[in-house]
């Protein structure tokens, strides 16, 4: 019995960032930003709009596309670093907000790792009888991450008057991690098949909390009392920390290494892989999981020049896009790959049925 992917889907808020507008707001420009990261516009979504929201809508053109009534879902998995909550979770928000049935909904925390944790999670449980449909979503928006004050914000959607000295200090203080990132979510319906050669063949996930401190938010916890305070605003620790140089060396690592584990623990080889779907973290990342691995471009695509990183819904989104353009062939081996915040990180490998 396989887990296959009957259907997936994508929500991408409209508004459109560029590099250009963030110029406006921080000392930053296009050309900085094109060089060491590859993105050249971001989506962000309006004020309001939370993960839960984008996440159902992904879900829904999910179940769309695979033939799938919200009642036929059997467990929801929800994947993000940007819950519209504290807490609870989004999964019951998204379980809501879609009309499934009051199925299990689990919400998984594995940042850029989530949707690659999902698919093996969803594959856990169709292979254990316990669903027949599993619903994956990983879904971001971090948005109300990004460290810009009020005339910032006012200035990227349409104001002509430029931020406060103040701002444009603070924006440029954390302009190595804010110009990365972008909103957006994908979602895959994941159904057994009979073919037992077809659907995901294979995991190799691996966490080291060793590496905690690479990208982490230091400062909204419950270490602290109270759990947030205007004092952890004013220290700028409610924004992520990031050692990008760090990041960058063990995801270049990490993949390739995760890949080859996963190819040679069921016996295939790195040139057999028809398409490596890599995070989309850093175009310069994903390059050097390219040169690692001996694959050219066209076997490990890109799109974070249009998205920059969406953390948890990279994955699906490329993956999603590449079967809409029909570069996900009957018959072809996919594989997964990721390296995030935690430190989580792994390949998984899936054969589209024939
Ligand atoms: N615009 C202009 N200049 C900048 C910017 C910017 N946005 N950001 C940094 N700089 C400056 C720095 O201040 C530094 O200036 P200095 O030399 O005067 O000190 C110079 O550019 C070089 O900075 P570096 O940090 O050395 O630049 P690097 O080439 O390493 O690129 C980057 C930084 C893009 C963050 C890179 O290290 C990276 O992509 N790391 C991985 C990040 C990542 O993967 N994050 C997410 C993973 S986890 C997750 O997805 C949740």
């Amino acid at each position: 019995m396989g887990s296959i992917i009957t259907g997936t889907g994508i929500a991408i808020p409209e508004r459109v960032i560029t590099n250009h507008d963030l110029a406006r707001v921080m000392d930053t420009s296009d050309e900085w930003i094109r060089n060491r990261t590859g993105v050249a516009e971001r989506r962000l979504v309006e004020e309001g709009t939370g993960s839960a929201t984008l996440g159902a809508a992904a879900g829904t053109a999910a179940l769309a596309d695979a033939g799938v009534e919200p009642q036929g879902v059997d467990a929801l998995i929800t994947a993000t670093m940007t819950p519209d909550f504290y807490a609870p979770g989004i999964a019951g928000l998204v379980q809501h907000e879609m009309g499934l049935g009051a199925i299990a909904a689990f919400d998984i925390r594995q940042q850029c790792g989530g949707f690659l944790y999902g698919l093996d999670l969803a594959d856990s449980l169709l292979r254990a009888d316990k669903a027949g449909t599993v619903l994956v979503v990983g879904t971001e928006v971090h948005a109300g991450f990004l460290p810009f004050g009020p005339t910032s914000w006012a200035n990227l959607t349409g104001s002509a008057e430029p931020p406060t000295a103040e701002e444009w200090d603070y924006n440029t203080a954390h302009r190595a991690w804010s110009v990365l990132f972008g909103d957006g979510a994908g979602a895959a319906v994941l159904q057994r098949s009979a073919d037992d050669g077809a659907g995901l063949l294979g995991a190799a996930l691996h966490t080291d909390g060793a590496h905690f401190e690479l990208i982490h938010v230091p400062g909204v916890g419950f270490r602290s009392r109270p759990y947030v305070d205007a004092a952890a605003v004013a220290g700028q620790r409610h924004v992520p920390v990031m050692n990008g140089a760090e990041l960058f060396r063990q995801a270049v690592r990490r993949m390739p290494q995760a890949v080859r584990e996963v190819t040679e623990q069921l016996g295939m080889a790195v040139e057999d892989l028809d398409l490596v779907i890599a995070h989309q973290a850093n175009e310069r990342i994903t390059d050097g999981v390219r040169r690692s691995l001996g694959l050219s471009a066209e076997v490990v695509p890109s799109n974070i020049s249009r998205y920059g990183n969406t953390t948890a819904a990279t994955l699906p989104i490329l993956y999603h896009e590449l079967r809409q353009q029909g570069k996900v062939r009957p018959g072809s081996l996919v594989c997964f790959t990721t390296f995030g915040a935690g430190a989580h990180w792994g390949a998984a490998l899936y054969r589209e049925p024939s």
